[in-house]
């Protein structure tokens, strides 16, 4: 990639399970460099799991946090980073993604029905997944593709195609 040296390798956005973490972790084995994600930095740093903080806290208090591990991890990381899926919501957060290698893991709403079902950790989809899928995916695909480099879409392909088009989009 042309980056200018400073910062990660590669920046992964997404909805949640498109397979950031996945694709991730095996773009980090073969560049040989590490994975971080955000998402885990906050659950290590509050020391409670992220449901939680959005029970107790709120949505509003958990993207002060996330805008603060992402800033954070821009300056330290120099492998390949994850964002949680609503990181791209926050204006600060997109502002601090410019310059960046981002690439957008996109997936259609069949699809992210399919790989996500009706899972109760994840507290944006706990009622009408398909539904809120869909009210999801049209508020923030904009918001992807406004911070984004390049689109993968992963709709039907497994986690070492995804990784194979993420170096060739770079
Ligand atoms: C969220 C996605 C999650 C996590 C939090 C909120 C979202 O991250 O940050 O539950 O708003 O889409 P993943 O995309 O890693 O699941």
């Amino acid at each position: 990639s042309a980056d200018s040296g400073t910062g990660p390798a590669v920046v992964l956005v997404g909805p949640m399970g498109v397979g950031k973490s996945t694709v991730g972790e095996l773009l980090a084995d073969q560049l040989g460099t590490g994975f971080r994600d955000t998402d885990a930095d906050i659950v290590a740093a509050e020391g409670r799991e992220i449901s939680d903080i959005f029970i107790q806290d709120g949505e509003e208090h958990f993207r002060d946090l996330e805008r603060a591990a992402v800033r954070a991890a821009l300056t330290e990381h120099r492998g390949v980073l994850a964002l949680g899926g609503g990181a791209v919501l926050d204006d600060s957060t997109r502002e601090l993604l410019g310059g960046h290698p981002v690439v957008f893991l996109s997936m259609d709403v069949e699809e992210a029905v399919k790989r996500t079902g009706l899972n109760v950790a994840r507290p944006l989809l706990a009622v009408n997944p398909r539904r809120q899928w869909r009210e999801l995916m049209d508020a923030r695909r904009p918001l992807y593709a406004e911070v984004a480099r390049a689109v993968v879409t992963t709709d039907g392909r497994d986690p070492e195609d995804v990784a194979r088009a993420v170096l060739d989009a770079l």
